[in-house]
């Protein structure tokens, strides 16, 4: 079997045309939404991820903001910064890049951002709520995710998903999307024995670990979704170029469905960021 390849570019350009129109009638009533972006440092992955929401964001007619900072920078300044955003009533979502600088604890830059503007879903308060099925912004990766399986009318209920990969970004997150949606969710990682002997028996198999083509195809059962949401960048001598965290080549023989890294979940994430931020920005007109 040859896997139908899912297309989130395609997708992504879809929602995003759609969100034109929302912006649209925010802005008459104004009440353009306003996204502010924060990142301190150099990190190169980070800078490009930044410019690309940046630019999402003028395409789609949201009003943003970037903030950047030397990564020497003092979280109290980044804090007193945030604070300022909080109260801004131009800004209806607030995001700091991640990975920040080591002298920062992010959990308590995080917990700053006011829940109501974290288009991210990163807060406590919002993770909470995730957990108990009342989501108030769903992380825009698991999101993507959620979207892009839901367009392909990927049944969820009764099905085995496992997600290789345990972070607050993404994994994390997903699994508890795809609880509430009423998969049997597995949460792999690194460590995890016989990893193979858990992803064989997926129908949804989402890999976001972080390591280049880390899922063969012998790890894979006929006929499997295959979700990859690793962004890697491959050493000059292999070519330099993008690759996901599934051997995309190999693994496409085997799956039903498989997304292409670059072209697959990463458009999505942006797509669904301008889904938070236009949707805070309709709760506040609305209150
Ligand atoms: N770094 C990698 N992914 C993300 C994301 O979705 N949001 C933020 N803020 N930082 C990230």
């Amino acid at each position: 079997m040859t896997a139908a390849i899912l297309d989130g570019k395609a997708l992504a350009e879809e929602l995003r045309a759609a969100f034109k129109a929302r912006v649209a009638m925010l802005a008459a009533q104004g009440q353009r939404p306003g996204l502010a972006v924060i990142l301190a440092g150099e990190d190169p992955a980070s800078e490009i991820y930044v410019r690309n929401k940046v630019n999402a964001c003028e395409a789609a007619g949201i009003f943003s903001q970037k903030i950047t900072y030397p990564v020497d920078v003092a979280p109290a300044t980044v804090l007193l910064k945030i604070a300022e955003l909080n109260a801004d009533p131009r800004i209806h979502g607030i995001l700091v890049q991640l990975p920040l600088p080591q002298q920062f604890d992010a959990k308590t830059i995080l917990e700053a951002i006011a829940p109501e503007k974290d288009v991210d879903g990163f807060h406590a308060a919002n993770v909470g709520a995730l957990a108990q099925g009342i989501p108030a912004f769903i992380p825009c990766t698991p999101y993507g995710v959620m979207k892009m399986l839901a367009a392909l009318d990927v049944s969820l209920a009764g099905k085995e998903a496992v997600i290789i990969g345990r972070s607050n970004i993404v994994g994390k997150p997903l699994a508890l999307l795809l609880i509430n949606a009423g998969a049997t969710v597995t949460v792999c990682n690194s460590k995890t024995r016989d990893l193979a002997q858990h992803t064989r028996r997926a129908d949804i198999l989402i890999a976001a670990l972080g390591k280049p083509r880390f899922v063969t195809a012998d790890m894979v059962k006929p006929g499997a979704v295959v979700i990859d949401v690793g962004i890697n960048r491959l050493p000059l001598e292999e070519g330099g170029k993008l690759c996901g965290d599934v051997d995309f080549e190999a693994v496409k023989e085997i799956a039903s469905l498989i997304t292409p890294v670059p072209g697959g979940v990463g458009p999505m994430t942006i797509a669904m960021l301008l889904a938070n931020t236009i949707e805070s920005a309709e709760r506040k007109s609305k209150s």
